[in-house]
């Protein structure tokens, strides 16, 4: 059972995350076309996290006994400048999105709702993790400078990376 202001907040997420997968497969796309193969795999492993994250917020949902309401996505912009502006806007995202975890968290706790308190933390745990990622990367670009070799060697290194769904 969970309340109508937190359930209404979850299906709300269920979107964001949705609309985050949504957009990071707009990022690889754009990637493709630029000629950087590694790193629209990173987005690719990136959007199939975010569905993973939408599915667990659904999954829960239901474990509470409650309904999730699928909503429509909006279209995610599709043209950047470069590799970085790619990554600052993903920085930008993701922090966004750790307010809406932030918010979550906080209804959670006034109404102490302690079993989503304690699924949340998860996610607290993982925006954390997903902050340090895209951080690091961008710090790496603007150092680069444009530097096409960097980019590149930098384009081989995101290519190694693969989805593993994580067993929490
Ligand atoms: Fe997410
Ligand atoms: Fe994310």
């Amino acid at each position: 059972m969970l309340s109508e202001k937190l359930l209404n907040e979850i299906n709300e997420q269920i979107g964001y995350e949705f609309y985050s997968s949504h957009l990071y497969l707009a990022m690889a796309s754009y990637c493709y076309s630029i000629d950087l193969d590694g790193f629209a795999n990173f987005f690719i492993v990136q959007a199939e996290e975010e569905r993973f994250h939408a599915m667990k917020f659904f999954n829960y949902v239901n474990e509470m006994d409650e309904t999730v309401t699928i909503k429509g996505l909006e279209t995610p912009p599709s043209d950047y400048t470069n590799i970085e502006d790619v990554y600052a806007k993903t920085l930008e995202h993701e922090k966004f999105v750790t307010s809406r975890i932030y918010k979550l968290m906080d209804i959670a706790m006034e109404e102490k709702e302690h079993a989503t308190i304690s699924f949340l933390k998860w996610f607290i745990d993982e925006q954390v993790e997903e902050e340090a990622t895209v951080k690091g990367i961008l710090q790496k670009l603007k150092r680069a400078n444009g530097d096409i070799s960097i980019i590149y060697s930098l384009d081989s290194e995101m290519a190694k990376r693969v989805f593993t769904p994580p067993t929490v």
